[in-house]
């Protein structure tokens, strides 16, 4: 509920947000019996919300803006500098389209193509080998799917620099210290690398379809109609890039889900009433991944008895509600049925992000990441066979971005017929 506003009466709590991981928000939430709580965390004052209602207040972007909101360390691991994530308004809109307009349906279907193709050599190369450690290896096959698919020349003796360079700056951002430093190391090197694409691109050394992101970065023209400097070029073409390269997580959660839950192979298998796709959802819903996210307030305003001052930061708790049980019928037990008759909305099954695509800041990839998430747990179990050795398959509610402790060991690989 809401109310009157709960104040968490410690100093600054950014070390209880590193102690307790994804469930910061909702430890509170529950403690304060309030959907809404002031705290301070990063050394200034924070509101953070948590259910359907404040996602939908959250997405009210008359009301917040992301300009301000990333911190400067997130922007130079995760994000790169004043990118799409930071943009408002008509500018956002424009620049958002810009994304979008890579997502239809032939694209997508070259996309399926692309995976498929990269499973089938996979099961070549892991047959001969002892041992797969199921996350390194998805990671470097997303990285050749990512780059063919946008029209990034990649070489395969410099897959595994470039891959581990995008899994080393999605895994810097909830890290300090050392995690931190890797992340700007890799996004400094992923981002020269990228500027001499565009370079490239717009000097004709380099041939790209149209129809690819490379392409469309390269010439796209802003609201003044001004081509994009190449660093902007870059850091929009790596937002492309860089998340295709962050599907391994889910991959590697769907692997431990099918060993969790034998039941469920038999199930993608025959794949009555496209259990496939309630597979892939409850595994966006069910395991962590992207814990809150952030906005400022635009201008002052009062909701539900409650003062939004210009300029508060104010983190909205996805985690939180993708298990809410409020919305979720028994939130921690993983059952992909439960999306059978879901008749979903903008605002309560938030892995990605709520509200509108175009409108919004809801995450550009999400079809994409559902269709590479089909392809292959429809691939792992209707074409591969393994074994999964023994190994510690826990994984950290702590730790942010958090996996499997093991990545997931298979053994064994052989092809089904
Ligand atoms: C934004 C999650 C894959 C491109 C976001 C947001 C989240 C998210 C939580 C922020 C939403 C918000 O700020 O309101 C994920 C997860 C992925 C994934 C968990 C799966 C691994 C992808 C893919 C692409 C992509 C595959 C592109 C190929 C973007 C872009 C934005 C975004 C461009 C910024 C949108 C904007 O600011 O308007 N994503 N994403 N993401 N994502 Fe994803």
């Amino acid at each position: 509920g809401f109310g009157q506003l709960p104040r968490d009466k410690t100093l600054d709590n950014t070390f209880a947000l590193l102690c307790e991981g994804y469930h910061f928000i909702q430890n509170r939430c529950r403690r304060f019996h309030s959907d809404i709580f002031e705290t301070r965390l990063f050394g200034e004052r924070v509101l953070c919300m948590s259910g359907k209602e404040a996602a939908k207040l959250f997405y009210d972007t008359e009301r917040f803006q992301r300009k301000g909101a990333a911190p400067k360390r997130i922007q130079k691991t995760l994000f790169g500098e004043n990118g799409v994530q930071t943009m408002d308004d008509a500018a956002h809109k424009h620049r958002k389209l810009l994304f979008m307009s890579l997502m239809t349906p032939e694209r997508l279907k070259v996309l399926a193509d692309l995976t498929l193709e990269q499973w089938e050599a996979a099961i070549g190369k892991w047959e001969a080998m002892d041992q797969v450690v199921l996350f390194d290896e998805v990671q470097d096959m997303l990285c050749r799917i990512a780059c063919q698919w946008a029209g990034v020349p990649l070489e395969e003796t410099e897959v595994k620099q470039r891959a581990s360079d995008f899994g080393t700056m999605i895994d810097a951002f909830g890290g300090v210290g050392p995690r931190y430093w890797s992340g700007k190391r890799a996004r400094a090197r992923a981002e020269e690398w990228i500027r001499g694409m565009i370079e490239h691109i717009r000097s004709f050394k380099l041939n790209v379809p149209k129809d690819t992101a490379a392409y469309a970065m390269a010439w796209h023209r802003d609201i003044n109609g001004m081509l994009l400097d190449t660093q902007m070029a870059a850091v929009e073409l790596i937002n492309i890039l860089r998340p295709i390269v962050a599907i391994a997580t889910y991959i590697t959660f769907g692997a431990l889900a099918l060993h969790e839950h034998p039941e469920c192979r038999e199930k993608l298998r025959s794949n009555e009433n496209q259990y496939v796709h309630m597979f892939v959802q409850e595994i966006r819903r069910f395991y962590p991944f992207g814990p809150f996210l952030g906005a400022r307030v635009k201008n002052d305003f009062t909701w539900k008895q409650i003062r939004f001052i210009k300029g508060t930061l104010v983190l909205l708790d996805i985690y939180g509600i993708n298990h809410d049980s409020r919305l979720w019928e028994k939130p921690y037990e993983f059952r992909p049925e439960r999306f059978k008759d879901w008749s979903g909305n903008l605002f309560d099954f938030v892995p990605q992000g709520g509200g509108d695509y175009y409108q919004g800041h809801r995450c550009a990839g999400e079809w994409l990441t559902v269709e590479i998430m089909k392809t292959s747990f429809d691939f792992l179990t209707k074409h591969i066979e393994y074994q999964v050795p023994d190994q510690d398959l826990r994984y950290s509610l702590v730790r942010v971005p958090t996996l499997p402790n093991s990545r997931f060991a298979i053994s064994n690989v052989r092809r089904k017929n």
